[in-house]
């Protein structure tokens, strides 16, 4: 899934006003969520990371790909439920409040991924005044003996963090669920999102130590997740995480042991290539020495650089027309370091991009904004417009579009 003409075609009709935008190519989801359903083994489930990217669009085009849905807060539970009625809903993250929790059990979510000892307790109080017995899974904090998660950008296990329970209190809270403690609850099996931005052997080595930790409780377990963190590489976007392998090692995995259900829940491996934040060069000036242009929006609106550091992909779109009277600015040299429109020096989209000659009024493109972008971002911050957002689709007549305006995305 590179930056598709439907992409480009679009991004170029587009008055300037209508920039920045954030443009979703829905049809290359599809095909992409299809590959990697095709790559796992029919007895793995997929749910999908909703906090990578909330857009009702984004989530009803991966419908058909995946077995449900994992939410991290009330918010994401209420907007996803509203946006794929009907399908399955796992609830997690850290720091769950009663009332979410409370919400969440009207709401009939499939299951609770219990981050530590006291959650669990407020769960069984509420699913026992709720009448209802609860399907729960306990969150793990593993430890991995063989430094999987050394190459992980974001770990969130294996090392001191607020996500889910040290192993030995995680086998304390199986036992106390496995004895009957809380007849509300039932122990579906174990949970364990262990790092993001994996490659897939590191990513199997951790699902397989998972597994292993959680079939040697001594307790029957009908189904383990193993998390998502499969890697997006930014510093090549025509990279894909290998998935066949990634399958072929699940399928090993499920082989080994028939009597469990392995579940998988990846966020921005899923939707990073579909989206593009498309924005115009508004200056271009040299500064000690080096070149920059400023384009219109920035990291308030894209954050993902600024957050994890790295240079946002882009390709330019040239743009021959100039409307003002006034001298149109052009990089002289060869790299120019692309900014946003914020007083901040953090406000940095990609550094030194091999872009010669760009000019104010060209368009820039930057790919892999499909996920933890636009609704990671400081939106607030400096008051300036918020982008479009449009979904791109291919209908019955060919390329439909839908605009939800300005404002509309989160
Ligand atoms: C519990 C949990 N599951 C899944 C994910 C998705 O991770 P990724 O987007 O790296 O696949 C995250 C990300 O933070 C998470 O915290």
């Amino acid at each position: 899934m590179t930056t598709t003409s439907t992409v480009h075609d679009h991004v170029r009709s587009l008055p300037a006003d209508e920039l920045p935008a954030y443009v979703y190519d829905l049809a290359a989801l599809r095909t992409h969520a299809a590959t990697v359903r095709d790559a796992l083994p029919e007895r793995v489930e997929l749910y999908y990371a909703a906090k990578a990217n909330p857009e009702p669009e984004i989530l009803a085009a991966l419908g058909p790909y995946v077995d449900g849905y994992e939410v991290s807060s009330g918010g994401e539970l209420a907007h996803v439920a509203k946006a794929v009625p009907g399908r399955p809903l796992a609830f997690g993250g850290p720091g769950k409040t009663p009332d979410e929790v409370t919400a969440a059990l009207e709401q009939g979510v499939d299951r609770f991924h219990v981050e530590s000892a006291y959650e669990l307790r407020m769960l069984a109080e509420l699913a026992r005044r709720s009448g209802r017995r609860i399907a729960m899974l306990p969150r793990v904090n593993l430890p991995l003996s063989d430094d999987s998660l050394a190459g992980s950008s974001l770990a969130m296990g294996g090392r001191p963090t607020p996500f889910g329970m040290d192993p030995a209190q995680a086998a304390e809270v199986v036992r106390t669920l496995a004895d009957g403690t809380y007849p509300h609850l039932e122990l579906r099996g174990i949970h364990a999102h262990l790092a993001s931005g994996l490659e897939a052997p590191e990513l199997l080595a951790a699902a397989a130590a998972v597994v292993a930790w959680a079939t040697g409780l001594g307790v029957p377990l009908a189904e383990i997740n193993v998390g998502g963190g499969m890697h997006v590489d930014y510093t090549a976007p025509e990279r894909r995480f290998d998935w066949a392998a990634y399958g072929s090692g699940l399928a090993r995995l499920a082989e080994a042991h028939p009597e469990l259900t392995l579940r998988i829940e990846p966020g921005r491996a899923l939707t990073a290539y579909c989206g593009w934040y498309a924005t115009e060069v508004l200056d271009v000036k040299r500064s000690h020495g080096e070149e920059f242009a400023v384009v219109r929006g920035g990291t308030h609106h894209l954050r993902t650089p600024a957050t994890k550091g790295h240079d946002q992909p882009c390709s330019v779109l040239p743009v021959e027309a100039w409307p003002h009277p006034w001298t149109r600015p052009a990089a002289e040299g060869e790299h120019v370091t692309l900014a946003g429109q914020l007083c901040t020096p953090k406000d940095t989209l990609a550094r030194r991009v091999p872009v010669a000659g760009l000019r104010a009024g060209d368009r820039v493109l930057f790919s892999l904004a499909g996920a933890y972008a636009w609704n990671i971002s400081h939106h607030g911050f400096l008051m300036h417009p918020r982008p479009g957002f449009h979904f791109l689709d291919a209908g019955p007549g060919g390329t439909a579009r839908r605009d939800t305006g300005p404002g509309q995305g989160v």
